[in-house]
C-alpha cells in the first residue's frame, strides 16, 4: 500500500523523538491511560513506561475488535486477501509490537480508504479512535508489557465459531465452487494475475436460487479474487444478503470466471499448488424477497491515460429514472488507480459528496456499504470521476513509459465505479415459489 511522502516522514520524526513527545501524543489523544502518565511525562517522560498499556488489559481488546476477523490463525479470507500473521496471543503481537505501532500511525492497518469525512457513513468502516492508535504506540514504546492473562477478554464468539465451522463463519455451504485443478506456483513466481474459470454444472445448482451469504476459504498465496460470484472483491468481508434482499444465483451449467492474484515470496522450496473454494449459502423456501438487490457499473469509456501523467482524471454521468435507495459504491481501478469521488446533484440542486476515496489501494478495494441508504429521487444526477497515476512515482506502475487503455489484464487499466441500490418499489417474490426475475443480458466489460 502506498502512504503519502509526508507522513512517512512524520512518522520517521516520530520514531527518532525521545519519548516526552510520545507521552503528549498520548495525552492529546485522550487514551485510556490514566491521569499520572500526564504528571509523570512532564517531569520524566521514563515513567511511561510505569503506566504503559498492557496487552492483556488494554491491547488485546482493540486487537479483538479491529484486527482479529483477519489476524488470526487461520488466516481467514477477506476476499481472499489474507493477513500474513496471527495477531491474537502475546507472542504473535509482542513481536511484531514496533510493526503494529508504525502500520496504525501511519493508516495502513486496518484498511479502510474513505476519506475522513465519511467517519460513521458506512457500516463496515475500519477506523481505529485516536486513543486506540495512542494505546497500541504506546505500548510498542514501552516494549510490549504482557500485563496480567488474568484480566484478557474473552475469545470474541466469531472466533470460535470459525474454527468450529471449518473456517465457514456463515455455516456449512449448500453449494461450493472450486478449480477443477489446483494452480501451481514455481520457486521463482512472486506475483501473477490470471482469469481462471469454474464450472457449475447442472447436478450442483439445477435451478436458480436465491442467495443469503458468499464467504471465501482459499489455499496458499491466494492474494486475491474478483468474481462474478456474488460480488466478492479484495479486502470483503463475506457478503450477507439480509432478509428481504437477495440476488439470484443462476443454475448450471455454466462458467464462473474468477479473476485470480497470486503471490507469494520466492525462493527454493517456495513452489506451491493451491485453490479457492466459494461456499454458497441459499436462502430457506418461504422467505419473502421485497427487494432485489439491483446494481450498476458507471463504466467510464474509452479511456486513454498518457504515460507519465500523475493525475489523470475522467468522469461519467448517471440520471436516476426511479427512487432509489443506495446500498453501496465500489470504485474499482487497476494498479494506476489514485483516487474516487461519487458526487450526487438532487433535482431541487443541492448538491452532496457521497463517497471520496483520498488514495485508492487496489489491494483494498473495498465495498463502501451505507448505514443508512441515502434516498435518491428519480432525476437525481450521480457524478462519478476517477483519477490515475501512470508516472513513474507510482511505485506500483509497471509501465510507466507507455500510455494505458481499458482492459482486463492487471497492467492494463479499468474504470468502474460499481453501486448497488433497491428500488424503492417493491417486488412480491418467495423463495421457494419457482419466480425469478428475468436474467439480464451479459453486460460487456465487467470483471466482477
Ligand atoms: C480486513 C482485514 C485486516 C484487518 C481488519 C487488519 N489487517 Fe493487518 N493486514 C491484513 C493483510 C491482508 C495484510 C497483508 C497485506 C497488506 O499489508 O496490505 C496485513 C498486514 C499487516 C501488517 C504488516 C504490514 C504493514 O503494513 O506493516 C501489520 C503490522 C498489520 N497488518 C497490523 C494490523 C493491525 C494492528 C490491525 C488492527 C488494528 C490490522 N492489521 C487489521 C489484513 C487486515
Amino acid at each position: 500500500m502506498r502512504a503519502a511522502t509526508p507522513t512517512r516522514l512524520q512518522s520517521r520524526l516520530l520514531d527518532s523523538a525521545p519519548s516526552i513527545l510520545l507521552a503528549f501524543v498520548v495525552l492529546a489523544t485522550a487514551a485510556p491511560l490514566s491521569a499520572q502518565v500526564q504528571v509523570a511525562s512532564v517531569d520524566l517522560p521514563a515513567a511511561v513506561t510505569l503506566d504503559a498499556p498492557t496487552f492483556y488489559a488494554d491491547v488485546l481488546p482493540i486487537i479483538h475488535e479491529n484486527c482479529a476477523s483477519c489476524h488470526q490463525p487461520s488466516g481467514l479470507n477477506m476476499g481472499g486477501n489474507v493477513a500474513p500473521f496471527s495477531l491474537l496471543t502475546f507472542e504473535d503481537a509482542s513481536r511484531r509490537a514496533r510493526m503494529i505501532a508504525s502500520a496504525v500511525r501511519e493508516g495502513r492497518m486496518p484498511p479502510w480508504s474513505a476519506a475522513d469525512m465519511h467517519k460513521g457513513t458506512f457500516s463496515n468502516e475500519r477506523i481505529l479512535e485516536d486513543g486506540e492508535k495512542a494505546t497500541l504506540i504506546a505500548w510498542a514504546e514501552a516494549g510490549a508489557p504482557a500485563g496480567d492473562p488474568a484480566v484478557a477478554p474473552p475469545v470474541p464468539e466469531f472466533l470460535t465459531a470459525a474454527v468450529a465451522m471449518n473456517g465457514w463463519t456463515r455455516g456449512e455451504p449448500d453449494l461450493i465452487i472450486e478449480f477443477a485443478e489446483d494452480f501451481c506456483l514455481d520457486d521463482d513466481l512472486r506475483d501473477i494475475y490470471v482469469d481462471l474459470p469454474a464450472t457449475i454444472t447442472a447436478e450442483m445448482l439445477p435451478e436458480d436460487r436465491w442467495i443469503k451469504s458468499v464467504e471465501y476459504r482459499n489455499g496458499p498465496a491466494v492474494h486475491h479474487i474478483i468474481s462474478a460470484v456474488g460480488g466478492l472483491v479484495p479486502g470483503a468481508a463475506p457478503r450477507v444478503y439480509d432478509d428481504g434482499y437477495s440476488r439470484v444465483m443462476r443454475a448450471g451449467p455454466r462458467e464462473v470466471m474468477f479473476n485470480m492474484h497470486f503471490n507469494k515470496e520466492p525462493g527454493p522450496g517456495t513452489a506451491v499448488c493451491t485453490n479457492i473454494q466459494a461456499g454458497i449459502i441459499f436462502k430457506e423456501p418461504g422467505e419473502e424477497i421485497s427487494h432485489v438487490t439491483g446494481g450498476n457499473g458507471l463504466f467510464i469509456m474509452p479511456i486513454l491515460i498518457p504515460a507519465g501523467a500523475s493525475s489523470y482524471s475522467a468522469s461519467r454521468e448517471y440520471t436516476f429514472e426511479e427512487d432509489v435507495e443506495l446500498l453501496s459504491f465500489m470504485p474499482h481501478m487497476h494498479l494506476r488507480g489514485k483516487a474516487a469521488l461519487y458526487e450526487i446533484t438532487y433535482p431541487d440542486g443541492k448538491h452532496e459528496t457521497l463517497l471520496h476515496v483520498p488514495n485508492y489501494a487496489f489491494n483494498w478495494q473495498h465495498t463502501y456499504k451505507f448505514a443508512e441508504p441515502p434516498k435518491i429521487p428519480a432525476g437525481s444526477v450521480l457524478r462519478f470521476t476517477l483519477w490515475w497515476d501512470n508516472s513513474e512515482d507510482n511505485p506500483n506502475n509497471p509501465y510507466p513509459t507507455v500510455d494505458v487503455k481499458w482492459g482486463r489484464p492487471t497492467h492494463a487499466e479499468m474504470s468502474q465505479g460499481y453501486m448497488n441500490f433497491r428500488k424503492m418499489e417493491k417486488t412480491a417474490y418467495v423463495v421457494g415459489d419457482g419466480n425469478f426475475p428475468a436474467p439480464r443480458e451479459r453486460r460487456r466489460g465487467g470483471d466482477r
